[in-house]
């Protein structure tokens, strides 16, 4: 591994694992080096598909120390927090699409003491988190169309980390970006680190049947040697 590739983040996404085993999933990813472990909340409003809510956020957490990186993909979360933000090593990330006052929610989430990151979609324009950029500990640029595991990268959201990565060095901010969709051991990951990102998350390319978690995780990393992020 090089020195540069132990700045980014591997975060996991449960979606992809296997539901019958979710504790000893969780505890594998631990163990394989993950640094985050991702979990994906869709309400079926605001994405069509349905995952899991608190009661299977609880059973996370009580498998795994790792912080949780929440992925809200709910329409106004606000009514949901309390239920399921529990701890503040949770990094809650809400969709800019999805919150008619963005403002007051990621005021909502810092006050519980949490990290906070806003989501963007791939068709949503990176003014829509300009204004609250200073208050934020994480952009999450989407590479996908948010709502189901094992989808495609969509090359055009690398201009966007870019400009983004830009505007954050520029204004000095601490803000890290992440990716999420489509990311595997492969150019997706190297191109997304050089463009900027420093959170990969991954489901199918962590848990699947070919490799063993350890295994991926291992290869996300290999893959990444030599890549500065930020670079391009
Ligand atoms: C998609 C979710 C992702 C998903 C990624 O809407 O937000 O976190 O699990 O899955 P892969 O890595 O398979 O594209
Ligand atoms: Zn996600």
């Amino acid at each position: 591994m090089s020195s540069n590739a132990a700045h980014v983040q591997i975060a996991p996404s449960v979606l992809a694992a296997d539901f019958g085993r979710l504790a000893q999933q969780a505890r594998e990813a631990e163990a394989a080096g993950a640094d985050l472990l991702h979990v994906d909340i869709m309400d079926g409003r605001f994405v069509p598909n349905i995952s899991f809510g608190e009661v299977v956020v609880d059973a996370i957490r009580s498998a795994t120390d790792l912080p949780l990186n929440l992925h809200l993909m709910v329409h106004e979360p606000d009514r949901l927090l309390p239920g399921l933000v529990k701890e503040t090593t949770d990094q809650v990330l809400v969709h800019a699409e999805a919150c008619a006052h963005l403002h007051r929610t990621v005021g909502l989430i810092k006050e519980r003491g949490n990290q906070v990151g806003v989501a963007i979609n791939p068709a949503t324009p990176i003014a829509a988190v300009e204004e609250v950029l200073a208050d934020l500990d994480i952009v999450l640029v989407m590479t996908v169309n948010p709502g189901f595991g094992g989808q495609s990268f969509i090359p055009a959201a690398l201009s966007k980390l870019r400009r983004l990565y830009g505007i954050i060095r520029e204004r000095g901010y601490a803000t890290q970006l992440e990716v999420d969709g489509g990311i595997k051991a492969d150019a997706t990951a190297r191109d997304s680190v050089a463009a900027g990102a420093q959170i990969l998350v991954a489901g199918t390319a962590i848990f699947n049947r070919e490799q063993s978690v350890e295994a991926a995780i291992d290869a996300l990393r290999g893959n990444l040697a030599g890549v500065t992020p930020g670079e391009a």
